[in-house]
C-alpha cells in the first residue's frame, strides 16, 4: 500500500539544502537541487546521525554524512565513500503545481537502513 504526502512548496526549500520530514516512524531527508527534489532515508547507516544536516553536493548528486564523510548519492541511496557501506532507502518523490509530494510504499521496511550497530 501507498501512501502520498503534500510536504511544502518547491519555493520554501533552497536548492543545494536539505529538509528532514518525519512521517510516521519514518525519517526522511529532501534534498533540492535546481528543480528535482531527491528524498531518501536521514539516518546514515554507520551511525545514528541525521543526514539532512549533512552538506550538499549538487553537482554529484550526494550528500555527505557530516559525522564521518560518507557520500550518499541522492538517487540511488548508495554510499559512494566509506565508512558506511550500506545504503539508505530511496523515496519517490514528486514535484506537482510546485508542491513537493512524497510517496512512501508502507510495505517496504524503513527498519532495513538502520545504522549498523543497531
Ligand atoms: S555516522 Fe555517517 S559516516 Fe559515520
Amino acid at each position: 500500500m501507498t501512501a502520498e504526502h503534500s510536504l511544502f512548496a518547491l519555493d520554501e526549500i533552497e536548492s543545494g539544502t536539505a529538509r528532514k520530514v518525519v512521517i510516521g516512524d519514518r525519517e526522511i531527508a529532501l534534498v533540492r537541487i535546481e528543480d528535482e527534489v531527491y528524498a531518501i532515508g536521514d539516518t546514515c547507516t554507520h551511525d545514528d546521525v541525521s543526514l539532512s544536516e549533512g552538506f550538499v553536493e549538487a553537482e554529484d548528486f550526494q550528500i555527505e554524512c557530516w559525522r564521518h564523510g560518507t557520500m550518499f548519492n541522492l538517487k540511488t541511496g548508495e554510499p559512494e565513500t566509506l565508512p558506511a557501506v550500506r545504503p539508505v532507502l530511496v523515496y519517490d518523490v514528486a514535484v506537482v503545481d510546485g508542491q513537493v509530494i512524497l510517496t512512501i510504499d508502507e510495505s517496504i521496511d524503513e527498519s532495513i537502513d538502520a545504522p549498523e550497530d543497531a
